[in-house]
């Protein structure tokens, strides 16, 4: 797979330096250097790295043990969209062989640094083949902005690229009801170029559509996050709360912002292409 041509254009949230329709396309918003170190900042130094770290990685490792089947170390693990790679850097030790494709260089360039023993593919998601089937795909903060088009065609490829009963781990950060998605909203009735929201009964649906059935899912984050907080007392302090609304709150709450999912390959794709 080429590296992409595309160049750099971005609508900035200021949340954890992500874009939705905002952007002429989504293919395009983390292009650039200085984008791909801010996202990367975000998440190496700033409130959404600790979150990332004491919130998401413990409900991720959870539902990884509530889904799989078989031993994660025995996993071919591909992720979809990787961005700086904090997901991949979290997987790859865990699992037998991790392997990441974004279409942006910037981006892999962090995780390229992170996680050198996994294998880098820059391309695009939505038309990637490759020659073995994954046991394991994983796809974070990618299907909510990423706009009806490409996510059917992701979500196509997934299943081409999977494993029969293999695994797609995934997660939507922004349901219409949430503070994230309040915001949101808020935004676009104000005229501002405003990121998608999506309800996880939605995202379930659009699972379902491609061939994919939720074994396994986790409701989570409540409170604002922001890449404003940096480390320290008051971002643990944020954590926290957080972890402690998660636990009381009654999953599939549509006051979340997140919905984190794990979905078995159930119909079989065109098969496995060849080579990436
Ligand atoms: C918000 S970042 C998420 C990065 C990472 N998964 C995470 O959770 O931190 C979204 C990523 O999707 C990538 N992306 C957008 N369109 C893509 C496509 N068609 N194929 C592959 N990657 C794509 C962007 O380059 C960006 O790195």
């Amino acid at each position: 797979m080429n590296p992409s041509s595309a160049t750099p254009s971005r609508t900035d949230t200021g949340i954890a330096g992500d874009t939705g329709p905002g952007a002429a396309d989504y293919r395009r918003s983390h292009v650039g250097a200085a984008l791909a170190a801010a996202y990367h900042d975000d998440f190496t130094a700033r409130l959404p790295g600790r979150y990332w770290a004491t919130v998401e990685q413990p409900l991720l490792a959870d539902l990884l043990a509530e889904a799989s089947s078989r031993p994660l170390d025995q996993m071919h693990h591909l992720d979809v969209a990787s961005g700086s790679g904090r997901v991949l850097a979290w997987l790859q030790p865990r699992t037998a062989r991790s392997t990441a494709i974004d279409i942006s260089d910037d981006m892999l360039a962090h995780a390229r640094a992170a996680v050198p023993a996994a294998a880098f593919v820059v391309g695009d998601a939505s038309t990637m083949r490759f020659g073995q089937p994954f046991d394991l795909v994983t796809a974070f903060r990618f299907f909510l902005n990423a706009g009806p088009e490409l996510r059917a065609d992701v979500l196509d490829r997934i299943g081409e690229c999977l494993a029969p009963g293999g695994l797609l781990v995934a997660n939507i950060h922004a349901q219409p009801w949430s503070t994230l998605g309040l915001w949101r909203r808020a935004k676009r009735r104000l005229g501002h170029p405003a990121d998608s929201v999506l309800t996880a009964a939605d995202f379930g649906q659009l699972l379902a559509d491609h061939g994919f059935e939720v074994v396994a899912e986790r409701t989570y984050g409540y409170l604002p996050l922001t890449r404003r907080i940096g480390p320290g007392r008051l971002a643990d302090a944020f954590c926290a709360a957080d972890r402690r609304l998660n636990g009381l709150l009654p999953s599939r709450n549509p006051a979340a912002c997140c919905w984190l999912v794990a979905a078995r390959r159930i119909a079989l794709g065109t098969g496995a292409g060849s080579g990436a």
